[in-house]
């Protein structure tokens, strides 16, 4: 059984106190949720200030990125251990807005998850197509490359941990949704690569959909079998929205 993850990715918003003060709310709000794991990704600022006050919640704290590298002259960079130092879990590795403003790669991606998993750290893989891509009928070869390229050489134990996101690129922050049917087809054809690529292990992978998630779509698209839970941007900002797709069930 695949445990549902919801995932709030806070992108670059929030203020330590914002972000304290949302988290406390949160909190309380979901208290009783025990059937959906539930993860904050805020900026690396609030990282710290953010596990400390989930200590000993159902709320998990996640970091939106990480460099490779252990440590050394790499200014502006962050390393897994300083990372899972702050109090995080989980890692968001390839955000399609680090691929597009950020120049990461399939290649750069490979190396982060790499580090994460040393580090302790769960990876959230986002791969997605553009809408020139969905409409030049090759969403299926992106996606197949991305997750070959991105997510390679990793040993059994290691592709068992890993959460896979898929995010086209055309819904994020757009308000246009993949419909629940268009995100289940890429989703049972991430997790058949996956099996190719590791066996057995891809039918435990947590696939989250993201891209333009609110509450009042949030329900229908669970429904689907391969989709796994749900990575938000805009309507993880506040506690109320989120409390709400958290609780998709009810
Ligand atoms: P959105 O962002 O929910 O605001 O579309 C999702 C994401 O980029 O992870």
């Amino acid at each position: 059984m695949r445990k549902p993850l919801m995932a709030g990715n806070w992108k670059m918003h929030k203020t330590i106190p914002e972000a304290v003060a949302m988290v406390k709310e949160l909190k309380s709000k979901i208290a009783d949720v025990k059937d959906v794991e539930v993860l904050i990704c805020p900026a690396f600022t609030a990282l710290y200030s953010l596990a400390n006050e989930a200590k000993g919640s159902n709320i998990k704290i996640g970091a939106q990125n990480l460099f490779w590298e252990p440590k050394g002259a790499f200014t502006g960079e962050i390393a897994a251990n300083m990372v899972t130092d702050a109090g995080c879990s989980y890692v968001i590795i390839g955000h399609s807005e680090r691929r597009q403003y950020f120049g990461e790669t399939d290649e750069t991606v490979n190396k982060r998850i790499k580090a994460a998993l040393n580090a302790g750290l769960i990876p959230i893989v986002c791969v997605g197509e553009t809408l020139n891509e969905r409409e030049s009928n090759v969403t299926f070869k992106v996606i197949e490359k991305q997750v070959r390229d991105g997510i390679k050489e990793l040993t059994a134990e290691e592709s068992a941990k890993i959460v896979i996101a898929y995010e086209p690129v055309w819904a994020i922050g757009t308000g246009k949704t993949a419909t629940p049917d268009q995100a289940q087809e890429v989703h049972a054809f991430i997790r058949k690569v996956y099996s190719e690529m590791y066996g057995s292990a891809a039918e435990g992978t947590r696939i989250l959909y993201g891209g333009s998630v609110k509450p009042d779509n949030v329900a229908e698209l669970m429904k689907k079998e391969d989709i796994d839970g749900g990575l938000v941007g805009g309507a993880s900002l506040e506690a109320a929205s989120f409390e709400k797709l958290v609780k998709f069930g009810k």
